[in-house]
Formats: structure tokens, sequence, C-alpha cells
């Protein structure tokens, strides 16, 4: 912008907040909504919204946004506020929230009401997660067109059936139909138990808005349905602990957005495609516990973001390549109770940004990998069940972060084991 422009434009401004004067100051809350909220609270037991006065400005409390031209609440974060009680329905009279997120809370086995959630029409975004909700996920949540985030993880309290949200897949499909916007959808812990075509094509429908997409513990069976090739532009998918009992799915490696790939404990099973470890972009890949999934590590590529690497309790077999020493960001490293073999290549230590490494039950041999053991970021170091050769005289001074100190025998304590 010219200054003459910047000029002329600061003047139109300021003329304007010259005829308007009210919008020079933020409007204050509309009385029938600090009422709502007011009732609200009283439905509360908590300590921490002392600031909810009704004698105050209600744009002022602690977790309310409103907007600044009419004064209405657009915004109501109560995460982590220790609340427990009852969720009264007068939260559903404040129709002009855009976000709304109870995330965090102690409402044990209350239940989400059925209707109510429908007049919030212009939520964008919505987060019960960890908030002890229980019961059918309300199907209300269908009509809430402009959500471009879905949070109803609660992977804490899985602690009993009955402990759990419900969302079968039918009504899965049902609530994600009209949800075109949606770019984040987290459904951890929440009870689905639905086969592969049936969650598979209810969460394509969303298609390639999709950026986030996490279904742990679901109780999902597979196989993993090729409709989900939809989701082309995830970023994150995590399908952790269910049990799909299917093969990796190859359209994965065409995905080019993806950053995290978690797929710990979900029966998979057949070859592990080694395109997804060429894709340089990625920061994690959870894959542990898949006893019948198969491979070996691929030779590793310069510029790789790899931070994250998990393959333990899975049917990988052969050496770590030296090209390992490519993982320049790699911090956690874990290949227990593979059939790993061969000497660790020296590579490693390069590797300076190592934190957690973890090599136990596998087949390696040669000598003991020492340098590791004075590496500069290195916490925990579990070599155990290995047939490495060589004598250890080392006095460990420095044990990571935990400060231990300890004679070397056969076991070095927690952060060294062999
Ligand atoms: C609300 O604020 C008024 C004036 O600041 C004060 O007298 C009153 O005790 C407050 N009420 C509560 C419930 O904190
Ligand atoms: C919601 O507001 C309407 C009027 O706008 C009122 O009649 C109704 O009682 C309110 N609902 C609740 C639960 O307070
Ligand atoms: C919803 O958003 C639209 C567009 O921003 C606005 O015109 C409307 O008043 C909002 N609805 C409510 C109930 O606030
Ligand atoms: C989805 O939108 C269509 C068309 O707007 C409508 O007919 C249908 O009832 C909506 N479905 C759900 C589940 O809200
Ligand atoms: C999930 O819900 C089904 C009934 O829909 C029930 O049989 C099953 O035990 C539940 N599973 C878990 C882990 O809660
Ligand atoms: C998956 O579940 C749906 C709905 O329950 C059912 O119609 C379909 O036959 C099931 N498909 C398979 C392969 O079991
Ligand atoms: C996983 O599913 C397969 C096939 O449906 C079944 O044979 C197997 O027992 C299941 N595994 C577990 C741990 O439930
Ligand atoms: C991946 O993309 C390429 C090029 O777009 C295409 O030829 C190939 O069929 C795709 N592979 C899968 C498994 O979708
Ligand atoms: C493990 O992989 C080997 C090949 O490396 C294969 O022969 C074997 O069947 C696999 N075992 C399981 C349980 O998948
Ligand atoms: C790896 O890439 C980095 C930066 O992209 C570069 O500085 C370095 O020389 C490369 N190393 C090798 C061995 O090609
Ligand atoms: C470690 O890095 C140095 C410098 O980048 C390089 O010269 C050396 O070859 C690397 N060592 C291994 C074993 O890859």
């Amino acid at each position: 912008m010219t200054p003459l422009l910047l000029l002329l434009s600061l003047t139109l401004v300021l003329l304007s907040f010259s005829t308007t004067p009210a919008s020079l100051t933020q409007a204050f809350c509309i009385p029938g909504q600090r009422h709502a909220l007011i009732q609200l609270k009283q439905g509360f037991k908590t300590d921490l919204l002392q600031s909810w006065n009704a004698s105050t400005d209600c744009c002022t409390w602690d977790g309310i946004t409103c907007d600044q031209l009419t004064g209405m609440v657009i915004k109501l974060d109560l995460s982590s506020r220790s609340i427990s009680g009852e969720l009264n329905p007068v939260l559903f009279n404040i129709t002009s929230l855009q976000y709304l997120d109870l995330s965090n809370n102690w409402f044990h086995d209350v239940k989400l009401p059925d209707t109510g959630f429908e007049r919030l029409t212009n939520l964008t975004h919505l987060d019960l997660s960890c908030a002890g909700f229980v019961g059918d996920v309300p199907i209300s949540i269908s009509v809430l067109t402009n959500l471009i985030s879905l949070d109803l993880s609660n992977l804490i309290s899985s602690n009993g059936a009955d402990n759990n949200l419900l969302l079968d897949g039918s009504r899965l499909q049902i609530i994600l139909k009209n949800l075109t916007k949606l770019q984040v959808l987290y459904l951890d812990g929440v009870n689905i138990s639905s086969n592969g075509s049936e969650w598979g094509n209810a969460v394509s429908q969303v298609g390639h808005t999709l950026e986030e997409l996490s279904m742990m513990d679901c109780s999902l069976t597979g196989p993993i349905d090729p409709t989900l090739v939809q989701l082309k532009l995830l970023k994150v998918l995590q399908l952790d602990s269910n049990n799909l009992s299917s093969h990796m799915p190859i359209f994965l490696a065409n995905f080019s957005s993806l950053r995290v790939l978690s797929l710990s404990a979900c029966g998979l099973r057949g070859p592990f495609s080694n395109e997804i470890f060429h894709k340089t972009d990625l920061t994690v890949i959870e894959l542990s516990e898949n006893h019948m999934l198969s491979g070996q590590l691929p030779e590793f590529t310069n510029g790789s973001l790899l931070q994250h690497l998990f393959i333990g309790g899975t049917n990988f077999t052969g050496p770590i390549p030296n090209s390992i020493g490519y993982l320049q960001k790699l911090s956690t490293l874990e290949l227990s109770f593979c059939d790993f073999y061969g000497e660790v290549p020296t590579s490693v230590v390069n590797l300076t940004k190592l934190i957690d490494v973890y090599f136990q039950r596998n087949r390696f041999t040669g000598m003991i990998p020492i340098s590791l053991f004075s590496h500069p970021s290195l916490e925990s170091l579990d070599l155990s069940e290995n047939k490495f050769t060589g004598y250890l005289l080392v006095r460990l001074d420095r044990c990571g972060k935990k400060g231990r100190r300890e004679e070397v025998g056969r076991s070095i304590g927690k952060c060294v084991t062999l």
C-alpha cells in the first residue's frame, strides 16, 4: 500500500468511527445470554468460575469470548475447569456460539442430550473430549454443517462398557453425511463397533477436507476400506487399538500431506509397503504390536523429518541400514521384540536428537554400541536380550534426566538395560 492510500484509508476508518461512536467500544454482553450462562453455571459444580458474576459484563468472564460488534457470545471455552454436575439445556439457547469446548472436565456419567445441539448451527468447533460424558452420541450433531473440528474422544475412562460414548456405524454415517467442512475428527475411545466397509464409507463421505482422523480404540473391525483413498489430504491418521485384520493400505503412500501415521495394535498383517518409509515428510510412524506385519527397514534418504519410529512387536526382520544416519530428527527408535539382526550401525552416533532407544529382544550382534552411552541427548536405552559381545566397565555418571548413578552389573538400572 502506498503511503497516500494508507493515509486515505486511515482517514476513512476514523471517519467511520466518528460517525458511529458505538463501535469504538466493545459491545456488552446481551442480558438474555448472561442469564443463560448463569443458569448454566448453576448446574456446574466447580470452584473455578468465580468471574461469572451476574452483576458484571459476561463478555469479561473466564472462558467467554463475545463478538466485538454485537456482544453475542461466540466462544465458550470451559476446558479443564474441574467441572462436574449437570449440563443445563439452557446451553443450547446460546445459538450464537461458534466454538464450544467442554473438554477435560468431570461430567461423570452425564448423558449427552438427544436434542439441543441442532440449535447451535453456527458451531465450527465442538470439543467434548475427556469430559466424562456417556451414552449415545446425539444424532442432532448431524445438522451442524459448519463444523470444522469435532472431538468426542474419551480414552481416559474406558474402564467399562457403559462408561463410553456410543456411536454405532450407521449413526456415524448419518452424522458425518452433511459435515462437509470437517477438517478434524477425533473419536478415540468412542464405542463404534463397526466393520471396515461401514466405518470406512461413513468417514469417506467427508472427503478431501478431512486433515486429521483419529479413531483409536473404537472397537472397529476391518479390513481398511478402499474408499478411504478419498481422504487424500489427511495429515494425521490414527487407528491404533482396533482389530482391523487388514493389510497395510498401499494408497497411504499417495497421501502427500501425511505427517502422522499411527497404526499400532490394530491387527495389520502381511508385508509392509516400504513406500511409506520413503515419505520424507512423515514425523511419526507407529506400527508396534502388529505381530503379523512383516517388513524390513528400507534404505533411508537424506532430508527425512521422521522423529518417532515405533516398530516393536512386529514381524520385522533384517539389519538396521547404515542409512539410518540420515534420520537427523529422530528422537525415538523402538525396534524391540522383533527379529532384527546384525550390528548396530555406527551411523546411529550421528543421530544427535535421539532420546529413547529400544532394541531389546532381537538378534543384534557385534560389540555393544558403547558410543550410544555417551550420546548427549539419550535418556533411555534398552539393549537387553540380544547377542551383543564385549565387556562393559563403565560407571554411568549420567543417566539422562533421571540422574541415576549405578554400578554396572547384568542390568544397569532403568535407563540402560542390557
Ligand atoms: C458479584 O460482584 C459484586 C460486586 O462486585 C459483589 O458484591 C458480589 O459479592 C459478587 N457476587 C458473587 C457471587 O461473587
Ligand atoms: C430458551 O429461550 C427461550 C426463549 O428464547 C425460552 O422460552 C426457553 O425457556 C429457554 N430455554 C431454556 C432451557 O432456558
Ligand atoms: C450465525 O452466523 C451468521 C453469519 O455470521 C449470522 O448472521 C447469524 O446471526 C448467526 N446466528 C446466530 C444465532 O448468532
Ligand atoms: C443432509 O442434507 C440434506 C440436504 O440438505 C438433507 O436433506 C438431509 O436431511 C441432511 N441429513 C442429515 C442427516 O442431516
Ligand atoms: C460396545 O458396544 C457394544 C454394543 O453396541 C457392546 O456389546 C460392547 O461391549 C461395547 N464395547 C466396549 C469396549 O465397550
Ligand atoms: C458390515 O456391517 C453392515 C451393517 O451392519 C452390514 O450390512 C454388512 O453386511 C457388514 N459387512 C461385512 C463384510 O460384514
Ligand atoms: C481379530 O479379528 C480376527 C478376524 O475377525 C479374529 O480372528 C481375531 O481373533 C481377532 N483378534 C482379537 C485380538 O480380537
Ligand atoms: C498413486 O498415485 C499414482 C499417481 O497419481 C497412481 O498412478 C497410483 O495408482 C496411485 N496408487 C494408489 C495405490 O492409489
Ligand atoms: C514373519 O515373516 C516371515 C518372513 O520374514 C514369514 O515367513 C512369517 O510367516 C511371518 N510370520 C508371521 C506371523 O506373520
Ligand atoms: C543432507 O541434506 C542436508 C540439507 O538438506 C545437507 O546439508 C547434507 O549435506 C546432506 N547430506 C548428505 C550426506 O547428502
Ligand atoms: C556422521 O556424520 C559425519 C559428518 O556429517 C560424516 O562425515 C560421517 O560419515 C557420518 N558417520 C556415519 C557413520 O554415517
